[in-house]
């Protein structure tokens, strides 16, 4: 099929796909659209040399991208074919889908679709565990893309908080780290990175349940808050690391955390050990299960209506297309 999209379907679809997560909130994506398909390339003017060196966290924010997209074209009626990092000889191309008008509907993703707006980072301390469905639900949601969600036992729990506060610790002496955060959080922001706003509360003490982002004087000596000592945390990981599977692994990400976001269940993330290569396979080893770790989630039923901005959506568009 080679007409070109309606520009108003097109930009729907983009609006979904950069609500994504990324780290930082880089939105570290650009599209191009040829007829009825979209590529999904990565930006290589918005990495993250010290904290993303091989661009692991670019390639899960582009498969929760991708991820959302398939919703919003579902939700307009299209059905969508995909690949994933699809060509080795082309690794900035991280996801193709192709639109077709649909003839079976996939009830789920027009059903998730809605959710994309509501879905936010929450890093506000929680009050209750996850129903056990919900659990399973989530777990189910994650295998549907090609990944593992394993929920940590308490002993593991604790384990991982510990990694957490180790890993801060570690980078106290990284300038290059601490700028390059310095750089994309805190303070106002209109179009990307993380605002003071959207920090959450200081924890009121260490370990935490928490990635505590703050860089700024200002941010470092803000409200503090209790966080939960008995936190719902899961990994999500998948069996094999290739680039391909790290795409995957986000859109795994965005479809466990909108089906959350459904259930009225927020989420936020302690990724800080997964940057480092040997912790990430330290925390992979607390699953019990083999495989490659890509993120650590902390659910819970935390209400904060904090949001971060996204750039303008005729920004991730390639500049040669029309
Ligand atoms: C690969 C990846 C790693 C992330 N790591 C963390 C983290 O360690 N701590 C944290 O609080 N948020 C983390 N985030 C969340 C981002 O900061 C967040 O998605 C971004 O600021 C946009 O905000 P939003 O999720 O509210 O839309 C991560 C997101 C991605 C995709």
């Amino acid at each position: 099929m080679s007409e070109q999209l309606p520009s108003d379907d097109v930009e729907t679809m983009l609006a979904a796909a950069v609500a994504a997560p990324s780290m930082h909130n880089t939105q570290p994506w650009r599209f191009e659209i040829d007829g009825h398909v979209i590529d999904v390339y990565l930006d290589g003017s918005r990495t993250l040399p010290a904290e993303d060196p091989t661009g692991r966290a670019m390639r899960i924010a582009a498969g929760a991208a991708a991820f959302n997209l398939r919703c919003a074209a579902e939700s307009l009626g299209y059905g969508a074919w995909f690949g994933l990092a699809p060509y080795p000889e082309e690794p900035d191309l991280l996801a193709r889908i192709v639109l077709e008008p649909t003839a079976t509907r996939n009830d789920e993703l027009r059903d998730l679709a809605q959710q994309i707006p509501h879905r936010h980072t929450d890093r506000h301390p929680s009050d209750a565990a996850l129903p056990e469905s919900l659990r399973v639900a989530l777990l189910q949601a994650a295998y549907v893309e090609g990944a593992e969600l394993i929920w940590l036992g308490e002993t593991e729990v604790h384990a991982v908080l510990d990694l957490v506060l180790d890993t801060d610790l570690r980078e106290i002496g990284d300038w290059h780290r601490r700028a390059e955060r310095a750089h994309w959080v805190g303070g106002e922001r209109t179009a990307d990175g993380i605002p003071s706003s959207a920090l959450g509360p200081r924890p009121a003490g260490y370990p935490a349940a928490v990635r505590d982002m703050a860089t700024r004087p200002a941010d470092r000596i803000r409200a503090q808050g209790t966080f939960e000592s008995r936190p719902d945390i899961a990994v999500l990981s998948t069996a094999y690391d290739e680039p391909a599977d790290q795409v995957a692994a986000g859109s795994a990400l965005e479809r466990v955390l909108l089906t959350a976001t459904r259930a009225g269940v927020s989420a936020s993330f302690l990724n800080q050990p997964l940057e480092f290569d040997d912790l990430r396979r330290t925390v992979q080893g607390l699953t019990h299960q083999p495989g490659h770790a890509h993120m650590i989630i902390r659910f819970g039923h935390s209400h904060s209506t904090a949001r971060t901005a996204r750039r303008a959506v005729a920004d991730f568009l390639s500049k040669e297309q029309p």
